[in-house]
């Protein structure tokens, strides 16, 4: 589990399967079709800002302050009370946001540099920048210095519409925004009637254990969106495997796995959040470091020499569920064929075996 702090992004949902929330200085980008909802997930997270204490930034390249207020309201946000106190607004218009990105914005962040209090940014949407700038290289070094520059206030959440040609999963034009980002969610929408007919995606978060499902939302007056989520690893099941991963790393030891290798398992078992065991990944994961099959008996013996400490002999024939209850063995003595206390793992099915 990160120890990082998060920032929740007041989404109704979300943050049960992004590990809490956003990370600071980081860019998280909303992508869907007209209509999906971006404008209120926007709305949403401006709000939660605002309503603990922080400031907001919007940045618009279409609508005036004027309208975005309105709509918010229609939302059930109303933003009055921050208006041009903790709320402010970059309205830029055509080629502008050149000079928004270049000038602007960096004096912005020059003047906010010793400013305790965070400022939440809202871009909604993308889209008119990336209409404007037809070359591929120019758009991606725009972006980055956008993104970039943004950061440095905050949690920055950018809106793109999306209009993908049927057979894209996602369209080309938001490729560039969504490799800039830090974190992106993918909004669609299936006109087929019902409540849940919206649902969303988490296309990447950066340093981050996310979600991996489809997560339907709804639209409710005065909240904004409610995604329909359960938590990624419930309090009780957090610790659920570990006995599992104990006797796996206890295998991989015996097998002859290097310090590193039982570093990274420990890492593992202790950033496991599927509520299903881990037991076929492990499986697979020491198939591919060829920790199964490749070690022949002589040479686990050989290593079994070689490590001449009680506890570890004590491990393996604890592994092997001999019998042997002695607690004096040497590892000295030339173990014969009968009482042979070494594992030998010839495929996954006996490992199986063992880690159950
Ligand atoms: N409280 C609500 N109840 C029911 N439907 C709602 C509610 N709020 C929003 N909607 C529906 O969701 C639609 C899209 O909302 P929103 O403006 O956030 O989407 P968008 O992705 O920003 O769209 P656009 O491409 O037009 O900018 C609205 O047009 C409306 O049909
Ligand atoms: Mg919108």
């Amino acid at each position: 589990m990160s120890s990082e702090t998060r920032i929740p992004t007041g989404i109704a949902g979300l943050d049960r399967v992004i590990e809490g929330g956003v990370r600071d200085n980081s860019t998280l980008l909303v992508v869907g079709s007209s209509g999906t909802g971006k404008s209120t997930f926007a709305m949403q997270y401006l709000n939660y800002g605002l309503e603990h204490g922080e400031n907001g930034l919007y940045i618009s390249m279409e609508e005036p302050p004027e309208q975005i207020m309105r709509e918010a309201k229609m939302l059930g946000f109303n933003l009055d009370q921050y208006y041009e106190k903790e709320l402010f607004f970059f309205h830029s218009k055509g080629k502008d946001f050149v000079k928004l990105v270049d000038e602007q914005l960096p004096a912005l962040v020059e003047a906010n540099k010793n400013y305790a209090v965070k400022t939440r940014v809202i871009i909604d949407p993308l889209t008119p920048l990336i209409w404007a700038i037809q070359d591929k290289q120019e758009q991606r070094e725009i972006i980055t210095k956008l993104f970039y520059t943004l950061k440095q206030l905050g949690p920055v959440l950018i809106t793109t519409e999306e209009h993908a040609s049927p057979g894209e999963t996602i369209g080309e034009d938001v490729l560039i925004p969504i490799y800039m980002s830090d974190g992106a969610v993918h909004l669609t929408y299936r006109p087929i009637g019902g409540a849940f007919n919206r649902a969303l995606e988490i296309v990447k978060m950066r340093a981050t254990r996310h979600g991996e499902e489809v997560y339907p939302y709804i639209f409710v007056r005065g909240v904004g969106v409610v995604v329909r989520t359960t938590p990624l690893v419930s309090a009780e099941d957090v610790r659920k495997y570990d006995d599992v991963f104990d006797k796996a790393i206890r295998t991989a030891a015996d097998l002859g796995a290097s310090e590193r290798m039982l570093e990274r398992l420990v890492y593992v078992k202790e950033n496991w959040s599927y509520p299903f065991s881990p037991k076929e990944t492990l499986q697979i994961f020491f198939e591919s470091q060829g920790l199964n099959d490749a070690i022949t008996r002589e040479e686990l013996e050989k290593r079994r020499e070689e490590s001449s400490t009680k506890a570890a002999a004590l491990e393996v024939s604890e592994l092997t569920g001999s019998m042997q209850q002695d607690e004096d063995i040497v590892p000295e003595e030339e173990p014969s064929q009968e009482d042979e206390p070494l594992i030998d793992i010839d495929n996954l099915s006996e490992l199986e075996e063992m880690i159950q």
